[in-house]
């Protein structure tokens, strides 16, 4: 069985650290990398680690995901609350899938608060700011199991 996860990022978030850091904190998503290595590391689990400002591409490592990997952390962004495609794209994946948000989406605007991505996802974690990842990755390594000796 795969020890892969897929840990995919959506818009924006390539400037996490610069950007409303009153909202999204100070760490990078290099810091937020590091983290995920760390933690899935000790699991036993290998991480590919994405971000993209283009929809197509988190579909085309979504569907690169089915063939490999055992689960998927994803924080969409904006895409959340927009794509039925990333949402399609997630339904044909047979594994776990995490979905993360390092702001409280609930405190925040109306339109913050529908997700099409949680109509698929077997957990949500939002508002524990970027310790929302490893934590992710936590749950998917109690999902998926130990590595076989
Ligand atoms: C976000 C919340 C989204 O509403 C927003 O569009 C983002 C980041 C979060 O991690 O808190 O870009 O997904």
């Amino acid at each position: 069985m795969s020890r892969l996860i897929y840990i995919l990022n959506g818009p924006n978030l390539n400037l996490l650290g610069k950007r409303q850091p009153e909202i999204y904190g100070r760490e990078t998503l290099a810091d937020v990398e590091a983290a995920c290595r760390a933690v899935a590391t000790r699991h036993g689990l290998d991480i590919r680690f994405h971000q993209s400002n283009r929809e197509y591409e988190l579909i085309d490592w979504i569907h690169e995901a089915r063939e490999t990997a055992a689960g998927i952390v994803i924080n969409p962004a904006a895409f959340t609350h927009t794509s039925v495609a990333i949402l399609d794209a997630l339904n044909t994946f047979d594994a776990p899938v995490i979905e993360v948000h390092i702001s409280n989406v609930h405190k925040r605007e109306a339109f913050r608060h529908h997700s099409y991505v949680s109509l698929r996802a077997d957990g949500v974690i939002a508002g524990l700011g970027t310790q929302g990842y490893p934590l992710a990755i936590e749950r998917l390594a109690h999902l998926i199991g130990p590595a076989k000796a």
